[in-house]
């Protein structure tokens, strides 16, 4: 018997990155899970996975800071699985080329940020929401960041949305607490993704792989438990929140972040080590 046999999840860009990894564990823990992305590739790889930890899942593909999208991924889901029990809103971007003061952000930069970091939370909680209630309650997690509670220089719409993440999901869950929703977020610190392999590539001005890898591992160092995060610690903490053992958990948002929010930034020379 797995913890989230007979569970309906769906995984907002869960092709890829944690989400891809928080599908894998729900597979193996027993929850059927529909990824919706637009990463048919990776999806394909990710749902093969899923048949091997245990549970088949489906893919649908959508671009989920569109309202149609959202709806179709619901309507699909409940289809296929029979309801809705638990949302991971997990997409999120930020684009290596788009660190800029809000002068020089565009427009255009801004409504994509913020439409697929935080109103694709509202969309796809407003359709869910729904299934849920047919069937007596279920879970939504929204996947914000550190950077929704502290900043850093240059990140003006993600910082926003991630901060919109964090405010949604309060309000969220005073509003249907009485119905056995419960909405939650966590605060990944950095973790090991193609997100953030993005970043060091453009920093280094190298794809070298090895050179990459040891990028990423250095961010590490800022963190107090001297390390990145992994797929594997975020599903941990998701399918916690997720399940019966966080029943009485709402509204609130778990850090999963090695202990960096815990940090001044006196701690480490005001970053001078950034
Ligand atoms: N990686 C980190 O260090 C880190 C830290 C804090 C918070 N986060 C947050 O965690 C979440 C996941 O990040 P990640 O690092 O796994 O990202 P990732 O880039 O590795 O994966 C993101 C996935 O989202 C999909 N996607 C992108 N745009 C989409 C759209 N419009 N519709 C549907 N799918 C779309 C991509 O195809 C990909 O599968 C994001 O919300 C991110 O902001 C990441």
């Amino acid at each position: 018997m797995g913890e989230f046999d007979g569970k309906a999840v769906i995984i907002t860009g869960g092709a890829l990155g944690m989400g891809g990894d928080v599908a894998v564990e729900f597979a193996r823990a027993g929850a059927s899970v529909a990824i919706a992305d637009i990463n048919e590739v990776a999806a394909a790889s990710t749902l093969e996975k899923m048949r091997e930890a245990g549970t088949d899942g489906i893919f649908v593909h959508a671009d989920v800071s569109q309202s149609a999208a959202c709806r179709r991924v619901v309507s699909d889901t409940a289809a296929a699985f029979g309801g809705i029990d638990i949302l991971f809103n997990n997409v999120g971007i930020q684009p290596s080329d788009s660190y800029a003061n809000v002068e020089d952000t565009s427009e255009e930069l801004w409504d994509r940020i913020i439409g697929i970091n935080l109103k694709s939370r509202f969309l796809m909680s407003k359709y869910a929401i729904p299934e849920m209630r047919k069937r007596g309650g279920g879970v939504i997690i929204n996947n914000a960041s550190v950077q929704g509670i502290q900043s850093m220089p240059g990140v003006p719409a993600y910082a926003a949305s991630k901060g919109g993440d964090l405010s949604l999901t309060r309000q969220m869950s005073l509003d249907y607490a009485a119905e056995n929703i419960r909405v939650m977020a966590i605060c990944p610190g950095t973790i090991d993704t193609e997100m953030v392999r993005n970043v060091a590539r453009q920093e280094l001005g190298t794809a070298d792989e090895d050179a990459v890898a040891a990028r990423v591992a250095q961010y590490g160092k800022d963190h107090p438990l001297g390390r990145v995060g992994t797929g594997l610690d975020i599903a941990n903490a998701v399918m916690f929140l997720a399940s019966e053992k966080a029943s009485f958990m709402t509204g609130s948002y778990l850090a999963v972040d090695g202990g960096y929010l815990a940090q001044g930034a006196w701690a480490t020379g005001a970053g001078a080590e950034a």
